[in-house]
């Protein structure tokens, strides 16, 4: 049946995930980077019968804020006498504190977590920490030593992935899925993970109007997620695979949800409508710039150093600032000889300008250090919808939604309706 001519009085509700044994309410969290997908938030999600996901996005300085821990400090001391070095190859994560950091941060979480819900970590490959094998495998065993539920492969092809943990005792047992953007995309992934006879559980298909990076290049515009899922889900079904479809990017009501699931969609990933909750990790004053930005403020643009796109509002701070690479203390966008696409753009700055106190740089930011202090506002393509779901206060603030509430609303709501918030 033709998309648009899907007219349907269903509810999310109506229809249910099933994952291995476990049946679900068929709506997961997305996991936003760097702690904006808080415990909390995925906590909700997991109580109330869905999957939610925490990320494993600089896990060290993440644990730092959530337990006191001096993970970053210790790093930071230990490559003092490199700051001012451009040659940032000596940097290296210890994987010892790295997995003590990982399975501090999953393993409180799973012991909070109440209800039939299932939780995740969200694991980028781009990431790539210096050394991209040995901390991928940390990170990846450690979630499982942590209790994890379920590991999602983002951003990357993830080819070699799976082999640097087919050792683990709970490789079986955890489910294992992966974000792609495009069929040949899974295509690569499958033919990979096939040889280790270990299929993903579930599939994300995420499309051009999500936030954080795109699997895209800047002719996102010309792509649509469900030509994509159409393609994918054809594609599962000539090959006699039986995996749960999800689709990502842009599903903002209820009814937009319902409209994947009758078209077999397995169950959606959400993020943006959880960023102006009490739940989500974002400072309160970054969540009001959210709920008052227009369409015309948000935008794709190439300043993140792993050389995806990325979609955030134009007046994050991070775009345009010229602060030294803070390498010694993050870095975890460097490659295994030490670069960065933010240390040649600073440094080429600098090269330029040597006698001005402030400089700026304007096509890549450094996104760890943005991102940690949450000055890098990335943002859903659908961020411009925000402000009508929820009330505007006397002050001209907005109301901030409980996680609860917008996870409840995708789930009850008919005819695109989106429910305001108790005043
Ligand atoms: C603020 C924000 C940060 C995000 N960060 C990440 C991330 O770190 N890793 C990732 O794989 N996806 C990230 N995403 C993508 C979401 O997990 C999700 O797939 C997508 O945004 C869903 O579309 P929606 O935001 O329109 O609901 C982020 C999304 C948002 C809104």
């Amino acid at each position: 049946m033709p998309w648009s001519r899907l007219r349907t009085m269903k509810r999310v509700d109506d229809f249910r995930l099933r994952l291995g044994k476990k049946e679900l309410i068929p709506i997961m969290t997305g996991g936003m980077g760097v702690d904006i997908s808080t415990a909390e938030l995925s906590l909700v999600a997991a109580r109330l019968g869905g999957i939610g996901h925490i990320s494993d996005a600089m896990v060290p300085t993440v644990s730092d804020r959530r337990f006191k821990t001096g993970f970053v400090k210790e790093k930071q001391k230990k490559y003092k006498y490199n700051v001012a070095n451009r040659d940032k190859s000596v940097v290296q994560f210890d994987l010892v504190r790295l997995a003590e950091a990982t399975k501090m941060h999953v393993g409180r979480t799973m012991e909070a977590k109440k209800g039939d819900g299932l939780i995740f970590i969200n694991t980028m490959e781009k990431l790539t920490m210096g050394s991209p094998r040995d901390t991928l495998r940390v990170r990846l065993s450690a979630a499982m030593d942590g209790g994890i539920d379920g590991i999602t492969l983002s951003a990357g092809l993830h080819l070699g992935s799976l082999a640097l943990i087919e050792d683990h005792p709970r490789f079986r047992d955890v489910k294992f899925g992966i974000i792609v953007s495009s069929l040949r995309a899974l295509t690569l992934f499958l033919r990979k993970s096939a040889r280790l006879n270990r299929l993903p559980d579930y599939i994300i298909v995420e499309g051009p109007l999500a936030g954080g990076h795109l699997g895209f290049g800047m002719d996102w515009v010309q792509y649509d997620l469900k030509t994509i899922v159409d393609e994918i889900h054809r594609y599962l079904k000539q090959e006699s695979l039986n995996i749960p479809l999800i689709p990502a990017g842009g599903i903002f009501t209820g009814t937009d949800a319902v409209e994947f699931l009758e078209a077999g969609a397995a169950a959606v990933q959400v993020a943006t409508r959880f960023t102006v909750t009490k739940e989500c990790g974002l400072p309160d004053k970054v969540k009001q710039e959210y709920f008052r930005a227009n369409e015309e403020d948000i935008e794709v643009n190439l300043i993140s150093p792993t050389g995806y796109p990325m979609r955030m509002l134009k007046n994050s701070p991070a775009i345009g600032a010229g602060i030294r690479p803070n390498c010694e203390a993050y870095g975890y966008l460097l490659d295994g000889s030490g670069n960065c696409a933010y240390i040649e753009a600073y440094n080429r700055e600098l090269d330029k300008h040597p006698d001005e106190e402030n400089i700026s740089v304007m096509d890549k930011t450094c996104l760890c250090t943005h991102m940690r202090n949450f000055d890098c506002w990335t943002c859903g393509h659908y961020t411009y919808r925000l402000k009508d779901t929820s009330r505007r206060l006397a002050d001209g603030s907005y109301q901030l939604l409980t996680a609860e509430h917008v996870f409840k609303d995708y789930l009850y709501s008919t005819e695109h309706r989106i429910a305001l918030p108790p005043a």
